[in-house]
């Protein structure tokens, strides 16, 4: 009995090391995700992030973005009518239609390579912050970072977690 009791708690307390993301994120590849239902700001937004030791989350490929179609489309589905948009980590406030991720503390590197933009986005009208937007087919758009959004955050699956390069 006692043996019993005590294998059963080793093999939670492994389950619960081996886990790769922070509570209530969910990984997809090597990376964690958790798309919040809070209306924030972009700065906001990243704020929020931040201090789940996560970041806006940055978009670089295909498989990436289809992991995140696939997670609105359910909220957005069975009838429901989902949040519109969601703040993600581009910004071009930095230099004007230079589409960068922010990351933190300086270290933004330009958007090339894959972008997922909506026909005619990024369009020049004083919208600095990069979001997806659902009825846009779920394609990106400038947008006005004061507005209030919701957001995706992403921190890599790494155990040491935090502050290292994802993508
Ligand atoms: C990530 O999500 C996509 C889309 O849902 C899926 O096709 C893919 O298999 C996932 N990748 C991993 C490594 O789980």
């Amino acid at each position: 009995m006692e043996f019993l009791f005590y294998t059963l708690l080793v093999s939670s307390l492994s389950t619960v090391a081996a886990s790769q993301c922070p509570p209530t994120f969910q990984q997809n590849g090597t990376s964690c995700y958790k798309i919040m239902g809070i209306l924030a700001s972009w700065i906001e937004a990243k704020q929020y992030c931040n201090v789940m030791g996560a970041d806006l989350a940055v978009i670089e490929d295909a498989g990436e973005e289809k992991f995140l179609e696939d997670e609105l489309r359910k909220i957005h589905g069975a009838g429901n009518v989902g949040p519109e948009n969601y703040w993600i980590d581009g910004a071009d406030f930095m230099e004007k239609n230079v589409w960068r991720w922010m990351r933190n503390d300086g270290g933004s590197y330009f958007i090339k390579g894959y972008t997922n933009w909506a026909p005619g986005q990024p369009d020049d009208i004083g919208e600095h912050c990069l979001e997806i937007r659902y009825s846009f087919g779920i394609h990106w758009n400038n947008f006005n970072c004061f507005q209030k959004e919701n957001f995706i955050c992403e921190v890599s699956a790494e155990l040491d977690g935090g502050n290292s390069i994802i993508g």
